[in-house]
């Protein structure tokens, strides 16, 4: 049984990949700075270590243990916030990410997952953006990402560490199995799903922000990709890393584009009720349009975003919300 580290293993992502993996038979470990809020089945280790300043508890993981690979989600994810607290953003995401590579790199672990973002992109108009579309972030969120991928091959040049970096475009939707539910569960909320469902049903006011935009109906463009196809990636991206020996960057994403509102539109079917709707400029960071070609990641790992569809992902989020609140 192969022994395996998921850090920011509290958090949304990174509980779903530990789930998905306990269920495929690895022993896994959770690493997050937080507690962890539900049990996972079949996930007994948690540790609650900081990367950022508890190296010697980190160090003292990686010596005890035999890990085979690291899963890395743990970070700072609000696009806006890092704009405003760009320290924050480099500290948590680089500085932290630099910590645990130094800890992987001494004790001798040769896979790294790495949870990266469709942030790293240059802001572009063309349908689909492939992995080799430019690359210039306009947040210091999306920096900080692209920064811990470019210093990626100095650290397989130095001590040998592939890595398979994953480049999730906008994840969302909940986990229904018959021991496991688990869903988007924010303080605050910022992610455009969670809000919309939550502010329908308490019949809230709902913010657009940005409604006179250069793209089909005036709001921003996304491309939704369900939690447990990202969860899927990760597991294939070993799979690719153990097989192939070769580090590899892959987007994760449904190739499907949706608005805004064309999202707000959806959930006021399914709950038969309108949104109030209050019209606002766009948030800081904030880009028009980001949709992904997912073709790379369909060839590589034979990964299929099986549950990334606008309906799924909606009857999930709303199914989650309406457990939770
Ligand atoms: N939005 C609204 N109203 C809201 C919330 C969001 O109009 O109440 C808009 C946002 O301005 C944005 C879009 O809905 O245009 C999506 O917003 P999210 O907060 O759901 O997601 P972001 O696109 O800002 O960012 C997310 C992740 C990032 C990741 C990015 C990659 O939070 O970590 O997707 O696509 F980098």
């Amino acid at each position: 049984m192969q022994t395996v580290l998921v850090t920011g293993g509290a958090g949304y992502i990174g509980v779903a990949i530990a789930w998905r993996l306990a269920q495929h038979n690895f022993r896994v470990l959770l690493l997050d700075k937080a507690p962890l809020v539900y049990p996972i089945p079949g996930v007994k280790k948690f540790y609650q270590v900081d990367l950022l300043t508890q190296g010697q508890a980190l160090d003292k993981i990686f010596t005890e243990q035999k890990i085979s690979a690291v899963f890395h989600c743990a970070a700072l994810t609000s696009v806006a916030e890092s704009v405003v607290e760009p320290e924050k953003y480099y500290a948590n995401n680089v500085t932290a990410t630099l910590h645990l590579l130094e800890a992987m790199g001494k004790s001798g672990v040769k896979n790294f997952i790495f949870s990266s973002s469709a942030a790293v992109y240059a802001p572009q108009s063309i349908k689909k953006i492939v992995e080799t579309s430019p690359l210039a972030p306009v947040s210091p969120y999306g920096k900080s990402k692209l920064f811990v991928e470019q210093i990626l091959p100095d650290f397989e040049y130095c001590y040998g560490i592939k890595s398979f970096c994953l480049r999730y475009f906008n994840v969302a939707g909940a986990i229904f199995a018959p021991d496991f539910c688990h869903g988007e569960e924010h303080e605050p909320e910022t992610h455009l799903i969670p809000l919309v469902c939550r502010k329908i049903l308490r019949r809230e006011p709902l913010e657009i922000f940005g409604f006179e935009l250069a793209s089909k109906d005036g709001s921003p463009v996304r491309d939704f990709v369900h939690v447990e196809d990202v969860a899927n990636a990760n597991l294939y991206a070993l799979n690719f890393l153990q097989q192939h020996k070769t580090s590899l960057t892959c987007n994760v994403s449904s190739g499907r584009s949706t608005s805004v509102l064309q999202v707000v539109t959806a959930v006021e079917k399914l709950v038969k009720q309108n949104a109030i709707i209050k019209q606002n400029l766009p948030r800081p960071g904030d880009v028009v349009s980001l949709v992904g070609s997912n073709y790379l990641a369909k060839k590589k790992l034979q990964w299929q975003p099986e549950k990334s569809t606008l309906k799924i992902i909606l009857q999930d989020s709303l199914r989650w919300v309406l457990k939770k609140y």
